[in-house]
């Protein structure tokens, strides 16, 4: 793995461009990390990425090291924050590690994004997830994602453990463009078995007509997917003008 990933998790903290040290926070964990290297390294096709919310750079640095080898590499982050509140270390991590084939947008994403799909639709391989985590703007981020990615690329959702993240994804994962093809291990806690146990026994489906909608949103709804989860884009978005599926 990337000397600069381990130096981070290791030490727990970042240095800015001066050496400055800052603590390491908000960033995705060594296991989704290692599942989002995997995903990208695993499938050769993947070459154009973007990213929402990149931070100190962490999930970047992941997704950098697994397109590292690839010949048409791009990575695109979009991070309106970037240098106001994360003092441009996210980009100096790259750039210590010797990428160079990333370009930062510095604007928000719900911005950024209409004008990146009216240029670039269906052109991304991958675009991962992790900025503002309410239920809205989640939804608006997959729904410009879902304009970006190719039939057969990926969009991998961070915070899916977040009931307004987890919501926003159990809409577009009824799409039948759409499939789960894989998710981050799940936590192993006697709590997450045997949520994992009720959910085999009551699927969501039907969980969603027996339980008020309060307890549904807040209890079950967030406890249906692990940390990370990636869908597959496996045909084209041909739903009909007043497609609708409860969710
Ligand atoms: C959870 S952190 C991302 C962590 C990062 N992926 C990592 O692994 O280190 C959320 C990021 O979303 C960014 N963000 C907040 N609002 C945003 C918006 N409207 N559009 C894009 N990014 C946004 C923040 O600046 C922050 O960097």
């Amino acid at each position: 793995m990337n000397s600069v990933i381990e130096e981070i998790f290791q030490t727990g903290q970042v240095l800015d461009r001066t050496g400055q040290p800052y603590p390491l926070h908000s960033n995705v964990d060594r296991q989704e990390g290692q599942f989002l290297f995997d995903l990208i390294a695993g499938d050769l096709e993947i070459q154009k990425t973007l990213e929402i919310g990149c931070a100190y750079g962490i999930s970047s640095l992941h997704i950098c090291s697994a397109l590292a080898k690839q010949s048409h590499r791009q990575h695109w982050i979009l991070d309106p924050f970037q240098h106001s509140q994360f003092h441009g270390i996210g980009v100096a991590n790259l750039e210590r590690s010797q990428f160079d084939f990333f370009q930062l947008i510095e604007e928000p994403s719900e911005f950024a994004l209409p004008a990146i799909a009216k240029e670039q639709a269906g052109s991304f391989d991958l675009v991962f997830i992790d900025g503002w985590h309410t239920f809205d703007h989640t939804l608006l981020d997959l729904f410009y994602a879902n304009r970006l990615v190719r039939v057969g690329g990926y969009i991998v959702v961070d915070d899916c453990g977040m009931a307004p993240v987890s919501k926003a994804v159990s809409y577009i994962a009824n799409y039948p463009a759409f499939e789960i093809k894989a998710q981050s291990q799940r936590a192993t806690s006697a709590m997450s078995r045997l949520k994992q146990v009720v959910k085999t026994v009551i699927p969501s489906a039907i969980a969603g007509y027996l339980l008020p909608r309060n307890l549904y949103d807040c209890y079950y709804v967030r406890t249906l997917y692990s940390s990370m989860v990636a869908l597959q884009k496996v045909k084209e978005d041909d739903r009909n003008w007043n497609w609708f599926q409860s969710f």
